[in-house]
C-alpha cells in the first residue's frame, strides 16, 4: 500500500490502525466493515463493534469516537431491524468508551454494516506489528475457530444454540487485554481477524524481523472446529491465506490439511497476539486475572528472518 512522507504520519499502512500527530495528540484510526455471522440483529451490532475497535485495542490506544457504515436493502429490513442492529453496536461502543457520533448507510443486497473508529495513543506505548523482541512470549488471548464454526451454523451442520461461547467470544472486547499488554511492557501486538492466525502472525515476524516460535498443542482451539474442518467446512479466505504464509511457515512433518486449515480460520472479533518480554508476564496475569479473562502461552520469539516455526 501507498506509504505517507508526512513526518506527521507515525504510522502508515500494514498495522492494525494508523497514528497521525496532531499538534500534541496521537490519533489511532481504523476502519473495518463485516457481513453478517450470527442470526440477532443486536448481537451482530455489537459483535461487529467490537470487532471494529480492536484494532484500535491492538495498538494500546483508546478508542473515542465511531462512525457508522450501513448497507442493508430497505425493502427486505425494516427500521426495526437496524434499530436493533445499532443498538447493539452502541452498547458495545459505550463499553469500549467510544461515541457513535455519525455514519452513512447506503442500498446494498446484502447488510454489511462497519465502523470506523478514532482513538488516541501515546507514543511511547504503541503495540506496533514491528516491536517482537527476540526472548519474548507469545501469547493469544481469545481461542481460534470463529470463521469455521459459524460457518458450519450456517450451513445447518452445527445447531445455533451451540454457538453460545463463539458468540460469547467475539462479543469480548480486547479492552483488558489491551491494557494488559501495554502495562506489562508489551511493544508488539496484533488482533487475529481475517488472515487466521498464522496471517495475522506472520505480519508480526515480518515486520519485527525475527522468527515466532508456534506449539501447537498450546494453540487455543474451539471446541469441534477440527471436526468441521474434517467435513471439508472451509472457508474460501482460509485457502488463500494458506497459500499465503505457506512459503514462510514450517509445518511439523506429521502436520495435515487439517491443522494447518485450523491456524488460518479467519477470526471475526479475535483476541490480541502479544509479543510479550517474559518480565511483565506477572503483571500481566495479574490484569487479566482481575479482568476475568483467559490467556495462552503459545510460544516464543526467536532470532530469524520473519518466519514461523510450529513445533
Ligand atoms: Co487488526
Ligand atoms: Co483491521
Amino acid at each position: 500500500m501507498h506509504k505517507s512522507v508526512d513526518p506527521r504520519v507515525i504510522i502508515g499502512p500494514g498495522d492494525d490502525a494508523g497514528v497521525f500527530r496532531h499538534k500534541n495528540t496521537l490519533l489511532v484510526e481504523t476502519v473495518d466493515v463485516i457481513t453478517p455471522i450470527v442470526d440477532n440483529p443486536y448481537t451482530f451490532g455489537a459483535i461487529c463493534a467490537a470487532n471494529s475497535v480492536s484494532d484500535i485495542f491492538a495498538m494500546g490506544g483508546v478508542p473515542l469516537t465511531a462512525l457508522a457504515i450501513l448497507g442493508f436493502a430497505s425493502c427486505d429490513f425494516g427500521p426495526s431491524v437496524i434499530k436493533e442492529l445499532l443498538n447493539g453496536a452502541v452498547d458495545k461502543l459505550n463499553e469500549a468508551g467510544a461515541c457513535l457520533i455519525g455514519g452513512h448507510s447506503i442500498a446494498d443486497n446484502e447488510i454489511k454494516l462497519g465502523f470506523a473508529i478514532t482513538g488516541v495513543i501515546d507514543k511511547k506505548i504503541i503495540l506496533k506489528a514491528a516491536g517482537a523482541k527476540k526472548g519474548d512470549m507469545l501469547i493469544l488471548t481469545k481461542q481460534i475457530g470463529t470463521g469455521i464454526l459459524t460457518s458450519a451454523v450456517k450451513l445447518g451442520k452445527l445447531k445455533q444454540t451451540a454457538l453460545k461461547p463463539v458468540i460469547k467470544s467475539m462479543l469480548m472486547l480486547n479492552k483488558v487485554a489491551s491494557r494488559a499488554a501495554v502495562l506489562a511492557g508489551a511493544k508488539a501486538a496484533t488482533d487475529v481477524t481475517g488472515f487466521g492466525l498464522l496471517g495475522h502472525a506472520l505480519n508480526v515476524a515480518k515486520s519485527s524481523k525475527v522468527n515466532l516460535v508456534i506449539h501447537n498443542d498450546n494453540v487455543p482451539f474451539m471446541n469441534k472446529m477440527k471436526d468441521f474442518i474434517d467435513l471439508g467446512i472451509v472457508q474460501k479466505g482460509a485457502k488463500n491465506s494458506l497459500d499465503f504464509v505457506t512459503r514462510d511457515v514450517v509445518f511439523p512433518k506429521k502436520f495435515d490439511y487439517t491443522d494447518k486449515m485450523a491456524l488460518v480460520d479467519p477470526q471475526t472479533s479475535g483476541g490480541l497476539l502479544v509479543s510479550l518480554p517474559p518480565k511483565g508476564l506477572k503483571k500481566f496475569d495479574l490484569i487479566m486475572k482481575k479482568g476475568g479473562e483467559p490467556y495462552w502461552i503459545m510460544g516464543e520469539i526467536v532470532k530469524g528472518p520473519g518466519k514461523i516455526i510450529i513445533k
